[in-house]
């Protein structure tokens, strides 16, 4: 198969999940505002066709005149607590909306010079890739707003998982890095982002990293020697956030007749559990660390532990090599609909022997968001440059809501520290 019939192929993929995913619901929850967090879905739907047209129509050829659309599908424009004051339109004009623009697309696509150098954003499919991994994230927000949704819980659309042969892995194991030069980022162009470029190296001291996320059970001891209560425990400002927030367990647990339960969609389960605790923001994992003697991993850290085999000095895109995620590898993709037990993926571990940094729960960071040394904005600074700064946390590894084309192990996630909508969790690491 050519280029062009691969990223035809995978546009209809991706537009066919996105519809999958809310098939299930209502068009009143589509333009409902169920939480001042998250916009109505009907806007991220519309939102996603108007990226389309914009890079793969209007800015095609490599004369960019926005980097998003002006307009009400805008998301600088429209932040999300004021999109349900939008005129949006119904979910009908939408779906007509999204299919005009794919045929437009397709047509496009077939007369496009992939193979001209001289066109970075076209060339080898970059801007498709873009265009396509866009689309992978907003589903990844569409479900973060359906478990949130108000109302019946969203029904979700599961599937059986497919699991490689679980292996026993020791929750409380730690993994030895010897440290020295290691590089971190990627030389790619074909669908890399510009915040993981340029590839560069960094020193490292040696360091030790939990084997797999922190699970359920560990949190629940955490909660169960009063870590929500322990000033020491927290920073000033997970201590200020903690005094607003009023909370005393992960987002989605409720305790009923004594006991912890965890609600993901439409299913309740008993907390305690060897599966990846989920939904707690940076600051909840910085006390559980503290708490534990240890601390968060620096995000070089977290890439050298994904990526780096310190025995023959060289790096994999994913933590078990350079092929890309399957079913059998890693919790991606999204219709788990939840972490998977510790051990589920016998494969999915690295180098130094750390399982689970692919899927399952995004991993918090120490580190803030910044432009690596040499950073250059590309195709538009709206994507990456103007979020660098203090404010925002690195987020690594993906989550099971991450689909498999939006994740490896240089991909750098960001977002407040005190967001726990977002399918994170973490593990923590320690010096030697
Ligand atoms: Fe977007």
């Amino acid at each position: 198969m050519g280029l062009q019939d691969e990223l035809a192929a995978r546009l209809a993929e991706a537009r066919a999940r996105t519809l999958l995913l809310v098939a299930p619901v209502s068009e009143e929850d589509l333009r409902r505002q169920h939480v001042p967090l998250m916009g109505p879905i009907l806007w991220d739907l519309g939102h996603i066709a108007h990226f389309e047209e914009l890079w793969l129509l209007d800015n095609l050829r490599g004369d960019i005149r926005f980097g998003e659309m002006p307009g009400m599908f805008n998301p600088f424009e429209h932040p999300r607590a004021t999109r349900a004051s939008l005129a949006l339109p119904s979910y009908a004009e939408v779906l007509d909306t999204l299919a005009a623009v794919r045929n437009r697309v397709l047509a496009a696509l077939e007369r496009a010079p992939l193979d001209d150098p001289s066109i970075p954003l076209l060339h080898g499919g970059y801007v498709y890739n873009m265009v396509l991994q866009h689309e992978y994230q907003h589903d990844e927000t569409i479900l973060q707003t359906l478990q949130l949704k108000q109302g019946a819980p969203y029904a979700a659309p599961r599937a059986a998982p497919v699991r490689s042969p679980a292996t026993a892995i020791d929750a409380n194991a730690m993994a030895y890095f010897p440290g020295g030069e290691v590089e971190i980022g990627t030389t790619d162009r074909t669908a890399a982002y510009d915040n993981e470029r340029p590839r560069h190296t960094v020193v490292l001291k040696p360091f030790e990293i939990d084997v797999a996320p922190v699970t359920r059970a560990q949190y629940l001891a955490f909660m169960d020697d009063g870590g929500y209560h322990r000033r020491e425990l927290w920073s000033d400002a997970g201590w200020a956030w903690l005094q607003e927030a009023q909370v005393e367990a992960p987002q989605y647990w409720t305790h009923e007749d004594g006991e912890w339960r965890v609600r993901t969609m439409d299913r309740t389960a008993p907390a305690e559990a060897d599966v990846p605790v989920c939904h707690v923001c940076a600051h909840e994992a910085d006390a559980y660390a503290r708490w534990a003697g240890k601390r968060l991993p620096t995000e070089a850290e977290w890439e050298a532990a994904a990526s780096w085999d310190p025995d023959t000095c060289t790096r994999r895109d994913y933590p078990w090599s350079d092929d890309a995620p399957s079913p059998l590898l890693a919790n991606l993709d999204q219709l788990a609909f939840e972490p998977a037990p510790l051990g589920s993926y016998a494969r999915n571990v690295s180098p130094i022997g750390c399982y689970g940094m692919i899927g399952d729960v995004w991993e918090w960071t120490a580190s803030d968001f910044v432009g690596y040394p040499g950073f250059q904005a590309f195709p538009y600074a709206e994507y990456s440059e103007v979020f660098f700064g203090s404010e925002y946390r690195v987020l690594r590894g993906g989550s099971w809501a991450t689909r498999p084309g939006a994740i490896r192990n240089s991909f750098r996630n960001w977002d407040y520290p005190i967001r726990r909508q977002i399918f994170s969790g973490f593990r923590c690491a320690r010096d030697v």
